[in-house]
């Protein structure tokens, strides 16, 4: 008896005596066809049941959603749509589904009620196709840092600083929330709390790995972070994951390079590696976008999007470039933008990046150069004293996919920053140790991995593209 993934069996097509499977029942048709999927692949196999000789009370139980274990052998489909099928020799229930109150019916689901019933959810191919595509970025991902040279770091998730100076942050803490010890001031006192100071869950790896960078040259985290921003948006996660290099030596060109030499290689890995779900998650959406207005409609599928990425260098942008084309465009002067754009050092929304990588450019953009005033304490300040070696990365239907920068090295500087902006020095002594010993150029940045994730599925919402997602008033699961 060979047991078998349901992928492995569809790739043969020769015949096979004695082999088994188990799986789940995605529809059974006349008493005879079931249609079964393992999560191995997208497609089901046929197994053809032979009920004549079947008990009734067996072939009763063989309903959407239930878990089997069938032994038969493989043979050439007499029907059409598949090469090979089962041939039925025995079935055992594993585990029955009520076929009334199963929630993934063999028909189409909202997302939104997906979303209610996640932890069935990839019981739907568009949600196996996902979660297949999701578990092949990150190994891709590993694969190109290992094969490049980077070290796989883990940066804490429970920290005492604010990386990103944002303070959106989840406090970590063990004190009685009913009844917390009080100092002096009538304030709570963190002294007193497990770690004996502020803890919360991290919002960035970054500052951590620059400590490892300045020793073992070339390091990268991908982990969870976590952020406490109230925004409800289909871009925003409040714990998401992040892919952060960081490289010694390296300056804001070079991270530049490596950032879109990443991207490239991840999706290019995708596209060789997952084509039946990029194919099926492609047709998925060329339904939906027939619904939509044909001005509204996409002119690429997706397969052609993601190749067209890999193949196309991204534009680079500075900040002051990107102003003067958004000053001068239409929705800025018929103020048709929600923030209208009248001058340098405006801080750019969503609407004003959509409107550069979706209407302007029409490709990948990097913008780079910020206004230091808009952007975090550690970023290297360029000559001209108003802007820092920043850099986004903007994708059409995503907005900022990356974030990241060439770090501020030298110590004066770095310690001016943060005075300026009120950093508690104390805080981050061992930061400014970096820069105390053998401080040298360098740089990283942050992929957020469900914005990937998102681009290389063309889902629409971020909850959809994370097996449980964390967003204001949801945690269930
Ligand atoms: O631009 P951000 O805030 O950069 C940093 O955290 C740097 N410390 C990274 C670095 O230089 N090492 O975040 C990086 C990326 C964003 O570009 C975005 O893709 C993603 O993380 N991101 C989110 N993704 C989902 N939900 C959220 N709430 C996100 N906030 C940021
Ligand atoms: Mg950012």
């Amino acid at each position: 008896m060979i047991s078998s993934t349901i992928a492995n069996l569809l790739s043969k097509n020769n015949k096979l005596q004695d082999i088994e499977v188990k799986g789940w029942v995605r529809t059974f048709r006349a008493k005879r066809f079931i249609a079964l999927n393992d999560g191995s692949t997208i497609n089901n196999i046929q197994c053809v049941v032979d009920f004549e000789n079947t008990d009734e009370a067996t072939l009763k139980r063989i309903t959407t959603g239930a878990a089997v274990h069938i032994k038969g052998s493989l043979t050439e489909s007499q029907g059409k749509g598949q090469s090979v099928e089962i041939q039925v020799k025995s079935i055992e229930i594993l585990g029955d589904s009520d076929a009334e109150s199963f929630p993934i019916q063999p028909k189409k689901h909202s997302f939104e009620f997906l979303r209610e019933n996640a932890h069935l959810r990839t019981r739907t191919n568009t949600f196996s196709a996902v979660m297949r595509l999701r578990s092949s970025l990150s190994f891709a991902i590993h694969k190109y840092f290992n094969e490049n040279g980077f070290y796989y770091m883990h940066t804490p998730i429970i920290t005492g600083s604010d990386a990103e100076g944002a303070g959106e942050m989840f406090r970590v803490t063990n004190l009685d929330a009913k009844n917390p010890p009080l100092n002096e001031n009538g304030e709570v006192n963190y002294k007193e709390d497990f770690f004996g100071k502020e803890t919360n869950l991290t919002v960035s790896g970054q500052l951590e790995a620059e400590a490892y960078a300045m020793s073992l040259g070339k390091v990268y985290t991908f982990g969870p972070t976590f952020r406490a921003e109230n925004s409800n948006t289909s871009r925003h996660l409040a714990e998401f994951w992040m892919i952060e290099p960081e490289v010694a030596f390296m300056d804001l060109a070079g991270n530049m390079d490596l950032a879109e030499d990443f991207m490239k290689s991840v999706l290019s890995y995708i596209l060789e590696h997952n084509r039946e779900d990029l194919e099926f998650l492609e047709s998925r959406l060329l339904d939906e976008e027939k619904s939509k207005p044909q001005a509204e409609r996409s002119d690429m599928s997706l397969i052609e999007k993601i190749k067209f990425v890999v193949d196309n260098n991204f534009k680079r942008v500075s900040y002051t470039e990107a102003i003067e084309i958004l000053r001068d465009c239409k929705p800025n002067k018929k103020k048709k933008f929600k923030y209208i754009i009248d001058q340098w050092g405006a801080d750019l929304q969503s609407e004003h990046e959509r409107y550069l990588v979706e209407k302007h450019f029409n490709c990948p953009v990097i913008l780079f150069d910020y206004p230091a005033n808009i952007k975090a304490f550690y970023m290297r300040l360029n000559e001209d004293g108003k802007t820092v070696r920043a850099m986004d990365i903007l994708f059409p239907g995503i907005g900022e996919m990356v974030g990241g920068s060439q770090r501020e090295e030298r110590l004066d500087v770095l310690k001016e920053k943060m005075k300026a902006l009120d950093i508690d020095e104390e805080e981050l002594w061992w930061y400014l140790d970096l820069r105390k010993y053998g401080t040298a150029v360098h740089s990283g940045f942050g992929l957020g991995f469900e914005r990937l994730v998102m681009f290389a599925t063309g889902m629409g919402n971020i909850r959809d593209v994370i097996p449980f997602p964390r967003t204001p008033q949801n945690a269930e699961f």
